[in-house]
């Protein structure tokens, strides 16, 4: 291939927005996160002027599902869940230059903008659509709020898709539908809305995404299909509240379908960046700028991405078409598909607990990520990588290299005045493969590329080797002083290639050597190399580790309990069990409560100053003399009720045992403060 960027040239590198209605799993992360941040890392290095653009989408149903689940407003919930989607990319070293959102007001005013000028070109057409209206709720329900039986296998069905047979539906297709929310029964009824004319931009699409050199024959076929089935005009309004209003008179109580705003996201993020960074967003953005645009995404989202973006932007006519559109493949876990709802795969908010670096998890995640086919998360394929690979091949060369030189080179090594074709060729091994490395990068053929750097390590490692320096030392001090002269120089080479992957750990090898990491950079010899005593970079991962992080990775939180509500499996969460104010208290009276043979009328002592009534069913267990003085257990924060006339401030805890009708108290077993709180 002949790569056609030059030092210099824009780039701007998008990564699908991910919906904030869940928390990233290791697929998401391998499925365009990562590689995205790998390949705007490599361009950088490579002298392009790149920048990486990402943010939540904030829109759409599934937000507002998965809201109105937990009670709270889709805003609130995106507010959440942005800055734990935010702290998991940081973490990673995923470096967005920009990382927004849609419910910004930039992208409201971008979207509607936006949206104008594909009126004004003729694009957009007006239909009536079919749709179902829940009396109940007073309002028209989008797909998902619709359930029903599957016109095609029987089974429960939304309206969008039967999960079990697959069938595409439309909600008027179902059978028996009810509303989600309220589960009666939806009138269908007829409602006009925006069309974005995908038939009328066909053509165009079409020429776009044939004469794309770079994308992959996967991608473009796929698209090429669907043009060749023919493209229908598709709806881009929705009767929702949630969402950017339509400016269109007639339509202002509508809003725009969330793949309608979605992908403007990457324009209004940019625009956020520019503004604070004093740039021209228009720069990477206008027609004629001679920027290159690279979308990262799953292949869920290549249709979104060549014919629906593709058409918008066509249909507005004032941007650059996608130079390519980067659509990678799914990522399974151990033979199963990634399910949070079964808790199948590796769940990223808990890898900062894990107890292994950022880099380790990039190493291995690099070797996963999808470019061409599936893949698969495998433990022991984790294991037996970032040991005899990251810690073996790339950790043990640099930790032995440095040691060594520091141990026997205090002062630090001179570059000598003459090497041997032997040694130049290991000298000059990262300059005479870069190009190459950078061009598989280009391609996205990002997994290759880490091999090829792998194979150089090797090399080197071979290299260091064969020259025995332990015995040279001792026989040759010049001629060993040469050998880790190359070696260094080569691992500094090395370095920088590796830094798009391990930039945490190359960042501190960089720091050592005293270097900027740039493309010339690769190649150049240093005047002189000194090391203090190194750190060991990596740490080999034993099998009882493998079972620690396993446990801590493979839970994962429910939305729920990031808002405190209920927990996983029915459970509840601790700041569910941190509400109850239990205490111990004495009982300092208690009579009989006159007309009922269960009610006893305690008061209960905390200290001096405050005492509570409570009202207890315990009177077939215990008499009054009996209960006097002794210490409870009791719930202080329990609703008042009235309970014969008596304001019931709390409730005893006790152990009953129905089959033998025993009933027991709970006492401290030793003598405690009164008012003592529980934990
Ligand atoms: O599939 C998803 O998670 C979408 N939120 C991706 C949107 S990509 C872009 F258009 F913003
Ligand atoms: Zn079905």
């Amino acid at each position: 291939m002949k790569l056609d960027v030059k030092k210099g040239d824009r780039v701007l590198v998008t990564c699908a927005l991910p919906y904030v209605n869940n928390i990233p799993h290791i697929g998401n992360i391998v499925g365009s996160h990562l590689p995205g941040d790998i390949f705007t890392r490599f361009c950088r290095l490579y002298g392009l002027d790149a920048i990486y653009i990402g943010g939540s989408d904030e829109h759409g149903t599934p937000i507002v599902v998965a809201a109105e689940k937990i009670g709270v407003t889709p805003k609130k919930l995106s507010t959440k869940l942005y800055r734990v989607h935010k702290e998991i990319y940081n973490w990673l070293n995923i470096k967005y230059d920009n990382f927004s959102r849609t419910s910004r007001k930039i992208h409201t005013e971008t979207t509607q903008h936006f949206f104008k000028k594909i009126f004004r070109n003729g694009f957009i057409s007006e239909e009536e659509m079919l749709l179902p209206y829940c009396p109940k709720c007073e309002r028209t329900l989008p797909d998902r709020y619709v359930e029903g039986t599957c016109p095609v296998c029987g089974s429960i069905a939304r309206g969008d898709q039967c999960e079990k047979c697959s069938t595409l539906l439309n909600p008027s297709e179902l059978r028996e539908p009810y509303c989600i929310v309220c589960h009666s029964t939806p009138v269908f009824k007829k409602f006009k809305h925006l069309f974005l004319d995908l038939d009328k931009l066909s053509p165009k699409i079409k020429e776009w995404i044939k004469n794309n050199k770079i994308m992959k024959e996967s991608v473009k076929n796929l698209a090429l299909g669907w043009i060749k089935e023919g493209l229908k005009p598709r709806s881009i309004t929705r009767d929702m509240k949630w969402g950017i209003p339509v400016p269109l008179k007639g339509y202002k109580k509508k809003v725009f379908y969330v793949w309608f705003d979605a992908p403007i996201g990457y324009i209004s993020s940019t625009k956020e960046w520019a503004k604070k960074n004093s740039k021209d967003w228009r720069n990477y953005w206008k027609k004629g700028k001679k920027v290159k645009i690279i979308h990262f995404i799953g292949k869920d989202n290549i249709p979104f991405h060549t014919i629906w973006w593709g058409g918008m932007l066509l249909a507005n006519g004032t941007y650059e078409l996608p130079y390519n559109v980067a659509g990678l493949q799914f990522c399974n876990y151990e033979g199963q598909k990634i399910s949070k709802s079964k808790g199948v795969g590796v769940f990223c908010e808990n890898l900062s607990r894990s107890g292994v670096s950022s880099d380790t998890w990039r190493y291995y995640l690099t070797h996963i990520i999808p470019e061409n086919k599936d893949t698969e998360w495998k433990w022991k394929e984790f294991q037996d990588r970032v040991n005899n690979e990251l810690v073996a091949n790339i950790g043990n060369l640099f930790y032995r290299l440095m040691s060594f030189i520091n141990k026997n080179f205090k002062q630090g090594i001179k570059k000598p005045t003459k090497f041997e074709k032997k040694d130049e060729k290991i000298l000059s091994l990262c300059e005479r493969k870069k190009e190459k490395i950078f061009e598989k990068i280009w391609e996205i053929n990002i997994r290759d590329a880490l091999q090829e750097i792998l194979s150089i390590s090797s090399s080197i490692n071979k290299y260091f080797q064969d020259s025995e320096p332990w015995k040279l030392i001792k026989e040759n001090k010049k001629e060993c002083e040469k050998k880790l002269y190359v070696c260094a120089n080569a691992c500094k080479d090395l370095s920088i290639l590796l830094y798009p992957y391990l930039p945490e750990t190359m960042k501190k090898i960089h720091k050592i050597l005293s270097i900027t990491p740039t493309w010339d950079e690769i190649g150049r010899k240093l005047k002189s190399v000194k090391f203090e005593k190194p750190e060991i970079l990596f740490k080999k991962i034993d099998d009882n580790e493998i079972k620690k992080i396993k446990e801590k990775v493979e839970k994962s939180k429910t939305i729920e309990e990031y808002f405190g509500k209920r927990g996983r499996d029915g459970m509840i969460t601790f700041d569910d069990f941190a509400k109850m104010d239990l205490r111990i208290g004495r009982i300092i009276e208690a009579e009989e409560i006159k007309g009922s043979d269960k009610l006893i009328k305690l008061t209960i002592e905390l200290n001096e100053n405050e005492k509570r009534t409570i009202v207890a069913g315990i009177k077939k267990y215990y008499s009054p003399k009996d209960l006097k003085n002794k210490q409870i257990v009791f719930i202080k924060n329990l609703e008042p009720r009235r309970i014969m006339g008596i304001e019931s401030q709390g409730m005893l805890l006790a152990a009953f045992d129905k089959s033998k009708d025993k009933l027991s108290l709970i006492i401290p077993d030793k003598k405690v403060e009164n008012g003592i709180k529980l934990s």
